[in-house]
């Protein structure tokens, strides 16, 4: 039986977009507890200036404490050289290159031009040497942005092939919920005919409600990571619009009732639901499987 794998995104797609601010201890019980429900990556947060977004200027220390958890993969976005290298000296097991196919985007959130962008993932790329991070380049907007309106599937597709050479793994990500199931198949078919399995992770925010549809359209394409927000927060800042990433609970959900592996157990996941809650108590949180409880003899995926 299939199997895949979820990244939890909410430490650092969740809490960057958060109107309450989650204290780092807080933050280190969250992230414990996400590690206990089976989370085997989990994105702790960003290195980005602090004045930009206050609530990530904990970042290494959280990345000192999510490494000694056993058996976690632990991922944090960099937007920049300084940024890869603050990761890097962090210990960050990934770092990840938000890359935007929309030129608007990618001024309004890195203030360079998606070429310079490009330039400055594969200067870093260079610089790692031998047992350095992973690096993963997601082409963010690559469904469509709020400033831009649409973005070709030719760029998405350039971009992807570029970062190929020069990234470990690339993911297409809808930054801001554009995406519907038909596009999503097209073009991660049409990304993965250009690098084949470079392309990997799939990272969908929930917007107009097609988080979920579109992770099962990403999956039939053979799709087997994902990115997924707990409580559905999260949302980029510079992104007018943004909301939410798909929802981790519900994803996990429902793969597992489809039968595909995701090694996360569904009371511990809810249970780390809890401790998110009671660290950012006024913060609204998202989620059919967790309101609703699960259905009388529900079995996990094998
Ligand atoms: N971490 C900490 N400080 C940083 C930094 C980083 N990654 N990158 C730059 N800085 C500092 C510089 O050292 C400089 O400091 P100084 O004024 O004391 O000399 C200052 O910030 C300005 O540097 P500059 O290179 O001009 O950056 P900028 O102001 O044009 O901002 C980015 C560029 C990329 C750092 C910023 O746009 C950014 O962080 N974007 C990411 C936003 C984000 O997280 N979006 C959501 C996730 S996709
Ligand atoms: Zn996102």
């Amino acid at each position: 039986m299939s199997e895949i794998l979820i990244c939890e995104v909410g430490p650092r797609d969740g809490l960057q977009n958060a109107k309450h601010r989650m204290p780092t201890a807080a933050k280190k019980r969250w992230i414990d507890a996400l590690a206990a429900a089976g989370l085997r990556e989990i994105e702790v947060g960003s290195f980005v200036p602090p004045r930009l977004i206050p609530a990530m200027a904990d970042t290494a220390e959280i990345v000192a404490h999510a490494r000694t958890l056993p058996g976690v993969k632990v991922v944090a976005l960099a937007p920049n050289l300084k940024g890869f290298e603050r990761a890097v000296a962090a210990g960050a097991h990934k770092i990840t290159f938000p890359v935007s196919a929309s030129r608007l985007h990618s001024e309004a959130n890195v203030h360079m031009t998606p070429e310079q962008m490009l330039a400055e993932v594969r200067q870093c790329a260079a610089l790692r040497g031998a047992g350095g991070p992973e690096i993963e380049g997601a082409v963010s907007t690559a469904f469509g942005c709020t400033l831009q309106g649409e973005v070709p599937e030719d760029e998405v597709v350039r971009l992807a092939a570029a970062l190929a050479r020069c990234c470990d793994a690339v993911a297409l990500a809808d930054t801001v919920g554009y995406a519907n199931p038909a596009q999503v198949k097209r073009l991660f078919r049409r990304v993965r005919g250009e690098i084949g399995d470079k392309l990997e992770g799939a990272h969908f925010h929930n917007t107009r409600g097609l988080g979920l549809a579109n992770a099962l359209a990403a999956w039939e394409e053979g799709v087997r990571a994902f990115d997924a927000s707990m409580g559905g927060l999260g949302g980029c800042p510079f992104a007018p619009g943004a909301s939410g990433n798909v929802i981790t609970e519900d994803l996990v959900y429902m793969f597992e009732a489809m039968g595909v592996r995701t090694g996360i157990d569904l009371e511990k996941l809810f249970a780390a639901r809890a401790v998110l809650v009671e660290g950012l108590p006024e913060e609204p949180v998202y989620g059919h499987a967790a309101l609703a409880g699960l259905p009388k003899g529900f079995r996990a995926a094998a």
